[in-house]
């Protein structure tokens, strides 16, 4: 399987975002082998969508020349997007928005109904592309944090889409955690090696990452300990 990753934290390598991925994509590989292909999006030279619809009049050319051209044309030649980044207020940072916006070459102007809502019919053939978000908070829970950021990829990638939101807690930097905590990179690790054979994750896995896995109050302190 081909896999692009885009990175959307400024912190490339360094980003806690990515070393949640990098477990991921261990489980992927201990399954089959994969392609894959890390983008650090703030690297990239990515204009702003100007909105001028020119690039779904005529046949899916943007008026911007830049790196985003080549980016379209190893979306369209990969099986997984996996689009890893930080939570930015509630949502993804700047360069990776600047990055899905620039990705509207592959509508057309065309729409068509779907169930109850309305969406642009592809210009490029790209249904056999398959999303999953990684993203990380900078808080202890989960609750009142990610519904913007899930809701817009929902909404954008209506099909074929994964998401694995997880809260800042030290059992995901840490391998084997002094207070006894269950490692959260390995359930990670089993979730993508469990989604590299299904194509999906089991719910009771998904659960148990998604959720705090030690204390709140706890997990704040430890944050708070380093203020
Ligand atoms: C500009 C900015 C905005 C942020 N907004 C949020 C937010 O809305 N909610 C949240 O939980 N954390 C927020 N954070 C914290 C980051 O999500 C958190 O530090 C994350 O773990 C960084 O991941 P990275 O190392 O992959 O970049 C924000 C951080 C920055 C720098």
């Amino acid at each position: 399987m081909k896999i692009l990753v885009l990175n959307g934290s400024p912190k490339r390598e360094q980003s806690d975002t990515m070393h949640i991925t990098r477990a991921f994509l261990d489980g992927m590989r201990e399954a089959a082998h994969h392609q894959v292909h890390t983008i650090h999006v703030i690297d990239e030279h990515i204009e702003y969508c100007t909105g001028c619809f020119s690039c779904m009049r005529n046949g899916g050319t943007c008026v911007h020349d830049d790196d985003m051209r080549e980016i379209l044309e190893e979306i369209l030649a990969s099986d997984l997007l996996i689009w890893s980044f930080p939570l930015y207020c509630y949502g993804m940072p700047a360069p990776l928005k600047a990055l899905l916006d620039r990705t509207l070459p592959l509508s057309s102007m065309a729409m068509q109904k779907v169930g109850d809502r309305y969406e642009h019919v592809g210009q490029a053939f790209y249904s056999r592309l398959r999303h999953r978000m990684i993203c990380r908070c900078g808080f202890p829970n989960s609750r009142f944090r990610f519904e913007p950021a899930v809701t817009r990829f929902n909404r954008r990638f209506p099909q074929g889409h994964t998401i694995l939101t997880v809260t800042k807690s030290p059992v995901f930097t840490a391998s084997e955690e002094a207070i006894g905590t269950k490692p959260g990179l390995q359930l990670v690790r089993q979730a993508g090696s469990q989604y590299a054979e299904t194509g999906a994750i089991e719910a009771v896995l998904l659960a148990e990452i998604t959720s705090p896995m030690i204390p709140e109050e706890q997990n704040a302190a430890i944050g708070n300990s380093g203020v």
